[in-house]
């Protein structure tokens, strides 16, 4: 077989096969998927015209069409029956319309020039928002085991993508999500599309280690970031920006942070890519934090215990890590902010993006909640739509840049990981004069 799964340790780096379905290594370690084989930058071509897809639902995915760099089910790619048996996609639609735009109103208000600056909407995607990227194949590789069931902890997108991949895979979805916490945007999806909430009295991160619990049983499956199959779908969000760009790479790739999935996918695509020899740059990843969800901002940049937290050539300060989680539990803090998609303590990916930002050399910050609303805001007056928690990415950007972390010169994109599902939020910012971009109701 070509791939297999490795623990992310690497002082232990034991194997298992792909069909594996315990993410967690005997260690307790997460698990990466690997290739043995480097694929051939040609490929690039390939991708490129698939995007006249020919007829073909697996051309037209934006995740699919680039099936080859994320072959684990290792079906001939250019088989079309193969891929219609193995491949799971809403009819083609999942990262069809994602890349990446100038938004000159958003460039204006970071202070960066309109050209230097993209953002790239994934909010578009079938069920609003990256989700959908990574659930496609986590739900391929359930497929390939023959799951009964996919289970999931929810701040609410991860629901809405894994119950609309679910009715269409015909398959059951239970969703455990902290009660009371969820925007009703998100929540109605999940319902309507019919999976079976479990309330839990707590935060996203209790939740999390009740639905890790549940799917240990027979014919479960868990489709949080921790499945290293999702990691593998949300390569393809760098890849369609990069392809955009020709492969020209840019000085930084700007995400929110949360569960750091998206953060650990971005560097595994990009270590992957730089061995592959397919780009010669390393761009920097800068995650932003929100202040009330800080615990990678306060761990990487030394805030807890005067000491920063890194990767460290894979052997990090996991007893740092503990101690912090501890003091959160003894000292009753929970993470507390307004945009809920990121309303995370405990990121369950926290090494995978240690990983991530020592191979890219990135950088970690926080904003506060009106500058998030005032980031998702200005984003709107460009004619896009994204939630409170992707404003995290113009604001930190700004911070960043007034920090001369970000420089003047400097190429940025950034990630706009959700479409706004919370109507009441935009009302209630404009109804407030204070408030920067607010365009009060006349009477
Ligand atoms: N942005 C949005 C819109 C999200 O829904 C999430 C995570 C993030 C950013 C953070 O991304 O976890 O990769 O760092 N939402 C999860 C959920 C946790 O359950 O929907 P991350």
């Amino acid at each position: 077989m070509n791939s297999y799964l490795k623990c992310v340790n690497q002082k232990c780096g034991k194997e298992y096969p792909i069909l594996s379905t315990d993410f967690k290594c005997s260690c307790g370690n997460l698990l990466d998927v690997k290739y043995k084989n480097s694929p051939s930058s040609n490929l690039k071509e390939v991708f490129y015209k698939r995007r006249n897809p020919e007829g073909s639902i697996f051309n037209e995915s934006g995740v699919w069409r680039f099936r080859e760099l994320l072959n684990f089910c290792e079906i001939d790619t250019e088989d079309l029956e193969q891929c219609s048996k193995n491949l799971v996609s809403l009819d083609g639609s999942e990262g069809r319309q994602s890349k990446p735009y100038h938004m000159s109103k958003v460039a204006s208000f970071v202070g960066i020039d309109n050209e230097r600056l993209m953002l790239q909407p994934e909010g578009y995607n079938p069920s609003g928002s990256f989700k959908d990227n990574g659930m496609s194949a986590a739900v391929t590789h359930a497929k390939m085991v023959n799951a009964k069931k996919i289970i999931c902890a929810s701040t609410g997108n991860t629901s809405a993508s894994a119950g609309m991949f679910a009715a269409n895979e015909n398959m059951e979805c239970d969703v455990y999500i902290p009660e009371g916490e969820i925007s009703p945007g998100k929540l109605s999806q999940a319902y309507q599309f019919g999976t079976q909430m479990i309330h839990v009295k707590g935060t996203f991160d209790d939740a999390f280690v009740k639905s890790l619990n549940a799917s240990k049983e027979s014919g479960s499956y868990t489709v949080n970031s921790i499945n290293p199959f999702r990691i593998e779908g949300q390569k393809t969000i760098p890849y369609r920006a990069l392809e955009f760009l020709n492969w020209e790479v840019p000085d930084w790739i700007v995400y929110p942070g949360g569960a750091l999935g998206n953060t650990s996918s971005c560097g595994k695509c990009i270590m992957e890519l730089y061995e592959w020899g397919w780009i010669k740059k390393i761009p920097r990843i800068a995650v932003i934090n929100a202040e009330g969800a800080n615990t990678l901002d306060v761990l990487y940049n030394g805030k807890f215990e005067d000491t920063e937290l890194r990767w460290n050539k894979g052997d990090p300060n996991v007893e740092l890590i503990d101690q912090y989680y501890s003091k959160m539990n003894d000292d009753g803090i929970r993470p507390q902010t307004k945009a809920t998609a990121i309303q995370i303590g405990k990121p369950a990916n926290l090494l995978k993006g240690l990983r991530a930002l020592e191979f890219t050399d990135g950088v970690v910050t926080s904003v506060t909640d009106n500058e998030m609303l005032d980031g998702m805001s200005i984003v709107g007056l460009n004619g896009f739509d994204c939630e409170m928690a992707s404003g995290a990415v113009p604001a930190g950007v700004k911070k960043l840049m007034g920090e001369e972390i970000i420089k003047k010169d400097d190429t940025v994109i950034g990630i706009l990981t959700g479409r706004q599902k919370e109507p009441l939020l935009p009302i209630e910012y404009h109804n407030n004069i204070s408030n920067k971009f607010a365009r009060p109701p006349k009477e």
